[in-house]
């Protein structure tokens, strides 16, 4: 039930300084989840730092939108900065949610409120009561500080990608008395505030964990796709589904927290390194032909194809390189793939044939140019440099390949078959990127139309 008449409702707000839950219900007529009213409920019990991790889509960020409403509907003077790690989350999903339930608002509440892009003004002190959406940025990390009043509220959202430098800088104004502090996440990281609010420090936090699949707000055929495609024991379904921090078990390549922190990581504005390209062509009516796009340490685009012939990827191949002069492009050339490449050499075009099943360019260290390829990928994510498109497959595919060392001592990356007899298909995507390390730009001769490249992996020149 919704505020009927002025008096009801301004009458009422007075009590709903201590009730958000009411608040949300009757001011904004929404119907919390089980989960976000257990979270409402703790802030009517007077809990002031609280942390919730969970799988996807429980409807965290709704719940951070409506306290901000709340908090600042009921006290005068508020002051409620909001950050997330990228402009993304916070620009388009948080603050979509805050506009998305501002104009749920019943009156004359709504109206003494301006949303603007990224604020929240209260009418009657647009200066001094208002809040801001501020992108947390390691290499600005002002995001939450410079903000004082007798209301603070601090609202985090993603907070495990968020930059710790962000929370260093802010760390007293986080602990101002009764000051709320709401962190928000999925568990993507084993170090940083949010992971210790879960577990060395605990006692100061209120905790919640809200698995996705205990959540009305997400379809059933969520979990069971993300088992059915990853297993239920990959650290992406402990993260995405069941709100649990990623293990990074010994025999994993890639551990979660490199994608993630790859995926938050914005791209280098004034790198205009090579563009090169990476593309697994599939049999048709089978996997998926992935064509993927890196510039230096960036990750511009994944376009995934269906049921295309070889002809057909060739042709979509050759009209994009015309356009954007790609410096190399990689392909898988085992199987079908050998006839894209052949056709697109006809063409002219920069061509590198990558065949994973050779012999490693270091062959001491690992067991074919495969394994070395993926522990390219693995050392290029360490750098603390990539940044990757938010692609869930991707980053799935990325950290569910395992790896063992040969009784000599190399490193072997599993082949898709003992990858199949898991229950996982092949990891198209992984695959166009590993490609993409197969040799440096800067290493091969001056690259002329139409030339074949097979120069083996040249450690010394990086990529
Ligand atoms: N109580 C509710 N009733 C109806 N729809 C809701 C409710 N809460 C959230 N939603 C909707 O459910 C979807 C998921 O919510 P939200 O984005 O807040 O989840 P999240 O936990 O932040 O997800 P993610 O893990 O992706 O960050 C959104 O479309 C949101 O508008
Ligand atoms: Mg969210």
């Amino acid at each position: 039930m919704k505020c009927r008449t002025d008096e009801v409702c301004l009458k009422e707000l007075v009590g709903m300084v201590r009730t958000p839950l009411r608040f949300v219900e009757l001011v904004l007529g929404a119907k919390p989840s089980k989960q976000q009213s257990s979270v409402l409920k703790a802030l009517e019990d007077g809990e002031r730092r609280i942390a919730i991790r969970s799988g996807h889509g429980v409807g965290k960020s709704t719940l951070l939108a409506w306290v901000l409403l709340w908090w600042i509907s009921t006290r005068p003077g508020a002051v409620i900065p909001c950050t997330a790690p990228t402009a993304h989350q916070l620009e388009d999903i948080l603050w979509g949610e805050v506009v998305r339930w501002h104009k749920a608002m019943g009156e004359p509440l709504r109206s003494l409120l301006t949303v603007t892009k990224n604020s929240v003004r209260h009418k009657s002190a647009p200066q001094g009561w208002f809040a801001a959406a501020r992108t947390s940025r390691r290499d600005n990390p002002e995001a939450l500080q410079g903000f004082h009043g007798e209301h603070l509220a601090f609202l985090i959202d993603e907070a495990s990608g968020v930059a710790e430098e962000v929370f260093e800088v802010a760390e007293g104004a986080l602990s101002t008395p009764g000051a709320l502090v709401i962190l928000a996440g999925n568990p993507t990281r084993l170090d940083g505030t949010f992971y210790r609010a879960f577990h060395g420090e605990r006692e100061h936090w209120a905790t919640f964990h809200f698995p996705s699949h205990k959540s009305p707000l997400v379809s059933t055929e969520y979990a069971k796709h993300m088992a059915a495609r990853y297993g239920e024991s990959s650290d992406i379904y402990r993260v995405r589904v069941e709100g649990e921090f990623p293990l990074c078990e010994a025999d994993t390549l890639i551990a979660l927290p490199l994608v993630e922190a790859a995926i938050e990581r914005a791209p280098h504005k004034k790198e205009v390194p090579p563009l090169v390209y990476g593309v697994d062509v599939a049999r048709f009516g089978d996997d998926e032909t992935v064509i993927l796009k890196r510039r230096g340490d960036h990750v511009l685009s994944i376009e995934a194809l269906r049921d295309l012939d070889t002809m057909a990827v060739a042709g979509l191949i050759a009209a994009s390189a015309r356009a954007e002069k790609p410096s190399l492009i990689f392909i898988d050339v085992i199987g079908v793939g050998a006839g894209v490449a052949d056709r697109l050499l006809e063409l002219g075009l920069p061509i590198y044939q990558v065949n994973v099943a050779r012999r490693a360019a270091e062959p001491e260290r690992f067991d074919d140019l495969r394994s070395e390829l993926w522990w390219r990928t693995r050392e290029w994510l360490e750098s603390g440099a990539p940044s990757l498109p938010p692609d869930e497959e991707l980053a799935a595919q990325l950290t569910t390949i395992k790896y063992s060392l040969t009784s000599n001592g190399r490193v072997r990356v599993e082949s898709k078959q003992e990858r199949k007899k898991r229950g996982l298909k092949s990891p198209d995507r992984g695959d166009a990127l590993m490609m993409t390390f197969a040799s440096p730009v800067s290493a091969l001769p001056r690259i002329e139309a139409g030339r074949e490249f097979h120069k083996p992996f040249d450690r010394e020149l990086g990529y």
